[in-house]
């Protein structure tokens, strides 16, 4: 953004005429640490998985409810994330948010036995559902338009750093000379530090000027947009979300209008895919799937790092390219990636051939096919197909499709490894892979370069005013 364009414009004499990108970068990074414990709270479980596993001697299908149990936990929050958030304000939510990850990773650290451990889980995942909501909407409430999709895009980069650090911390502890029924105990109470870091933090940024607003606060919404962006566009924008609010009607059932119907399934499915193409049983059960090809305990946990790692780097590539070859060439390129090394690690399970590099080698093309495409570009997707008035809701709506996919195929994983063997189950990923490529060629609309303005008309040649 050319800031210099903005400055000494202000229409208002006497007032700050300057906005400050360091301010604007900063409160956004802070909303950002949301999706930091989102990744670092979702990952831990695979370092932490064997301990437990081994610790309580859970079965396959025991072992996948407890991995699995922090995502009903999400969907929960997902779901009430939006209400808490129109009714409280962003700020509040989010606090009440790294209380619960405070709470959460403190009770699963020091929980006695398995059901006050789960319970401990569903409350972390409470609050994993809600910052994936919360997180992208504050952030895409305090930026300005032409930086917007940048920054929301930085909440991915947050949720792969996350996991990475998550990875990174289990090997750590992994290493250590602890007993094993305390080494799982410590990797996941470690998040309490990055949540404490959140909760305090967060009483320094400002409320979102959107929520002010609505709430009739006008002028310390009006205080806030020029602190970020300057008077001249701090005034424009107040013009908009005036004019946006007042065209709201808020009603669910408009969602399922023609057109706006056809945007809804987009994001849903695309939500939903997110979750089919089997992300997470690579993120969630990493060591579980090296121990399988042959790696010790702790090497597992070592190789594991390079997925975190491998997830980052290509998270920064899409990050770069998304706005340069768009968005449907990029989650073509990632399905096709993804489901050639799905094909691979089916074949070479079935071959028994794990004396080589080759399995972690696919292993992390299929991560980087993902992250790269269909990691950050759901997120974008669904943070900007919707029109505006009915963006929260259906952003909503897609999130909470997603955790509860998430959640079928986490708790699914462990027991389709069991009664169908790993070959199979790859396969059955590489199934969803070439399902994924199909809706997106034939569905998934190009928005790169788009105003949120055109997209919302493209939807069946709707006229935003009809919307
Ligand atoms: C997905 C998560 C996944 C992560 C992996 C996100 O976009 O929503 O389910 O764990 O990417 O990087």
């Amino acid at each position: 953004m050319n800031r210099s364009d903005q400055q000494n414009t202000s229409p208002i004499p006497g007032m700050n005429s300057e906005g400050s990108l360091t301010f604007l970068i900063l409160i956004s990074a802070v909303a950002a640490i949301g999706g930091l414990l989102f990744g670092f709270d979702t990952a831990v479980i695979s370092g932490a998985n064997a301990y437990i596993k081994t610790q309580f001697e859970l079965s396959s299908f025991m072992e996948g409810f407890f991995v699995s149990s922090v995502l009903i936990g999400c969907a929960v929050g997902a779901l009430v994330a939006g209400t808490l958030s129109d009714r409280f304000g962003r700020k509040k939510t989010m606090i009440l948010t790294a209380i619960l990850f405070t709470i959460g990773g403190l009770g699963q650290a020091i929980a006695p036995e398995l059901v006050t451990m789960t319970i401990f889980r569903i409350l972390c995942g409470m609050g994993i559902g809600m910052a994936s909501m919360l997180s992208p909407m504050y952030i895409a409430e305090v930026s300005p338009p032409n930086i917007r999709g940048r920054l929301v895009s930085l909440q991915q980069l947050a949720i792969v750093s996350g996991i990475l650090i998550a990875y990174m911390s289990n090997s750590l502890i992994a290493h250590t000379d602890l007993v094993n029924a305390l080494k799982w105990r410590w990797m996941l109470g470690a998040e309490v530090v990055p949540a404490v870091i959140y909760f305090i933090l967060l009483f320094f940024v400002p409320e979102s000027p959107r929520w002010l607003t609505q709430s009739g606060d006008s002028d310390q919404a009006f205080s806030i947009l020029a602190r970020i962006a300057g008077n001249k566009v701090a005034t424009n924008e107040m013009t908009e979300i005036k004019k946006s609010l007042q065209q709201e009607k808020g009603k669910f059932s408009e969602l399922f209008r023609p057109g706006i119907r056809m945007a809804l399934i987009v994001g849903v499915s695309l939500a939903i895919l997110q979750q089919f193409v089997g992300i997470n049983t690579v993120i969630y059960y990493a060591p579980i799937i090296f121990k399988r090809t042959g790696f010790g305990a702790a090497s597992a946990l070592g190789a594991t790092v390079w997925v975190g790692a491998i997830n980052f780097l290509f998270t920064l590539v899409a990050i770069w390219l998304i706005d340069k070859i768009g968005r449907k060439a990029l989650l073509i390129y990632g399905a096709i990636g993804m489901g050639i090394s799905l094909f691979m690690i089916g074949l070479l399970f079935e071959m028994k051939a794990f004396g080589g590099p080759w399995i972690l080698i696919f292993i992390l093309v299929y991560i980087a096919s993902f992250a790269a495409s269909f990691g950050p570009v759901v997120w974008v997707l669904i943070s900007e197909i919707y029109p505006n008035k009915i963006r929260g809701r259906a952003a909503s709506t897609a999130t909470m499709s997603n955790w509860v996919a998430n959640f079928f195929v986490t708790l699914l994983f462990p027991v389709m490894l069991d009664a169908l063997g790993a070959p199979i189950s790859f396969w059955i990923f590489f199934a969803w892979c070439i399902i994924s490529l199909i809706f997106v060629i034939i569905v998934v609309p190009e928005t790169k370069g788009k105003s949120l303005e055109e997209i919302e008309e493209s939807w069946m040649g709707i006229a935003p005013e009809e919307v």
